[in-house]
């Protein structure tokens, strides 16, 4: 995830600004960059990798004295981790660091380019800086900045400087977070997170969604949808790790309160009226594909799983799934005219990667989703979509499941679009699902109350049908991971057939009926559990008096919108009696994020 600074004082600004970026290089980064301005005087510098390289290309370049400055870490989103794509980026004379994803970006530089302007870099953000520079040219400074800001959809946090208006810093903010703090020594700064702001500045506005304005050393000027607004300081909390959750008890906790956001921004740009487009597969055909191979593993197994029904369903294509450490030793054929997918957040498990080698191999053409551009998976796949998660420190995934299932349902309706086959149903229920995974309160609340219920036991049982039998697999293994307890997921209607002789009231069943998806049949699989003493949790839009306990979810038009909603409780269900256990939630035992090893 992309991290901003901003500062404007008498300090030493580059370093300034390398300490706050260094604050917020927890939430990763492939390259940064930063600007100083100082008596009209504009200097920047850029550099791959590490904050250290950064510091290194500008260790003799000092910057005392007023002025003003901005810096950035950049996570790859559009576009390689370049020097060209690091920001700042440039104009003639302005410059721009930006989080976030303009969504019109290609709408706004086919105009420019028309115009002649001449992009250098791969990325959205440079069009912010270009249209700014075409507006300036005939009007006032300000109004260029609103001018250009209005014309931008999507999610921003910017800070723009220009050798025009050297005495002020223009700052724009919608969908991504900005902070703007100030302190006696009456310095201000800007920053993404709280995190550089802790023990600077003592009050801090968090500016709100369609904002912007201007700062400089004598005023500062912020207006919301276009009107003034008063500045209204709150006190900043002073504890840096609990800045870096965001407030949250855990980074697990954080990420699954985030998965709304990152849902929209796996969404953005990627949905054109009743269509999914992916500018990555502009130039491909992918209507003549007859077979697709998903392999991965761990959670990235489980959405493989999950949109095998999907690739299915919409796209009408024949879908299998392996598991990557089984795929590589058992000399399995791939048919020619296959797509062979990969799967993967980190995009270098070894198992995965080498399931990929082999694949390629043998001439399939094949295809990584993963969450990390540049990653050896990444580099090795012949196409990518990248699943624009942001970085995930808790060792159980959970965002990067979410975009991943995402991703590979865009996917499959972009084969069955290709195809010509109806999707009328599904942009709509797409672009439903940031909200089907909002976190609720009360029912954070109430999760954590019935968690105490589920501490013992010989086992779980999660169960589901269709794509809720992978999320099924998905819920146990997060609860496995997290608390160290015994738990299985398991095709609801396949529970006859062996495992219900595990029966019970220690035996937990977590029931995933969802309205929209076989309700009946889930229904009458958990009835024989429920006629077996199972202690059944039910988590269902429909109400069910026969379970011991019962979640009720909101009534959904889709089924893939029960999925995200149902996913979201079974994450917080596991948190929660990981909590209650005493256990390390963000690091369980035994357990690596990477796994780089066979
Ligand atoms: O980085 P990858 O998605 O390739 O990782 C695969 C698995 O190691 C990973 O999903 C693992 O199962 C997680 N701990 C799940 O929470």
């Amino acid at each position: 995830m992309c991290g901003i600074v901003g500062y404007i004082g008498n300090n030493e600004k580059k370093q300034t600004i390398i300490n706050g970026l260094k604050e917020l290089e927890y939430r990763g980064y492939d390259s940064a960059g930063l600007a100083v301005m100082k008596d009209g005087e504009m200097n920047f510098f850029k550099a791959v990798g590490k904050l250290e390289n950064l510091s290194n290309k500008c260790s003799s370049f000092s910057s005392e004295g007023y002025g003003f400055a901005i810096g950035h870490t950049r996570w790859a989103t559009h576009g390689k981790p370049t020097e060209i794509n690091a920001h700042p980026h440039l104009g003639q004379y302005s410059c721009v660091i930006h989080n976030g994803i303009i969504e019109n970006y290609k709408e706004i530089k086919d105009k420019l380019e028309q115009s002649g302007i001449t992009f250098l870099s791969q990325t959205d953000t440079e069009v912010i800086v270009q249209l700014f520079e075409f507006y300036a040219k005939d009007t006032d400074i300000f109004e260029a900045f609103k001018k250009t800001i209005d014309e931008l959809r999507g999610a921003f946090a910017i800070l723009l400087i220009t050798k025009k208006d050297p005495n002020r810093v223009f700052f724009a903010k919608n969908a991504a977070p900005l902070i703007i703090g100030k302190n006696q020594e009456n310095e201000i700064y800007f920053a993404s997170g709280d995190a550089p702001l802790i023990g600077l500045c003592e009050e801090v506005i968090y500016l709100e969604d369609l904002s912007l304005g201007y700062a400089s050393k004598e005023e500062l000027a912020i207006f919301e949808n276009h009107k003034l607004k008063q500045n209204s300081f709150t006190k900043l909390s002073g504890d840096k790790a609990f800045a870096k959750k965001d407030g949250f008890r855990f980074f697990m906790e954080k990420e699954i309160y985030e998965q709304s956001r990152v849902m929209s921004e796996v969404l953005m740009g990627r949905i054109n009226g009743d269509e999914v487009v992916f500018d990555e597969l502009e130039n491909e055909d992918l209507s003549t594909i007859e077979e697709i191979t998903l392999c991965a593993c761990g959670t990235s197994y489980h959405a493989a799983m999950a949109s095998a029904y999907l690739f299915e369903r919409l796209a009408k294509i024949k879908a299998k799934v392996e598991i990557a450490s089984e795929f590589r030793y058992r000399d399995a054929v791939i048919k020619p005219n296959s797509l062979f997918i990969v799967i993967s957040q980190s995009g270098e498990t070894a198992d995965t990667l080498e399931a990929l080698k082999i694949a390629k191999e043998q001439g399939a053409k094949t295809f990584a989703i993963c969450n990390v551009d540049n990653s050896n998976i990444v580099r090795l796949a012949h196409l990518s979509l990248l699943t624009r998660a942001g970085i995930e420190k808790g060792v159980a995934s959970t965002k990067a499941f979410a975009t991943q299932v995402l991703t590979l349902w865009m996917l499959a309706i972009f084969i069955a679009q290709k195809k010509k086959l109806d999707i009328s149903t599904e942009i709509k229920a797409l672009l439903h699902t940031p909200n089907c995974v909002k976190v609720n309160a009360k029912l954070h609340e109430k999760i954590h109350r019935l968690s105490k219920r589920y501490l013992d036991g010989h086992g779980f049982f999660f169960i589901g049908r269709d794509v809720f039998y992978p999320l099924a697999l998905e819920g146990a293994l997060k609860l496995k991971e997290l608390s160290y307890l015994h738990a299985e997921g398991y095709p609801a209607g396949e529970m006859k057939h062996g495992p219900i002789a595990l029966a019970d009231s220690k035996l937990y069943t977590i029931a995933l009926m969802p309205k929209n998806m076989l309700y009946e049949k889930t229904k009458s699989n958990v009835e024989e559990l429920i006629a077996r003493d199972s202690t059944v949790l039910s988590i269902s839009p429909l109400e069910f008096d026969l379970s011991d306990d019962f979640i009720k979810t909101n009534e959904q038009s889709h089924y893939m919108c029960e999925f995200f909603e149902m996913m979201v409780i079974t994450q917080l269900l596991a948190m929660e009696i990981s909590i209650r256990l005493g256990n390390d939630v963000d690091m369980p035992r035994n357990l690596a994020k990477s796994v780089t090893v066979e």
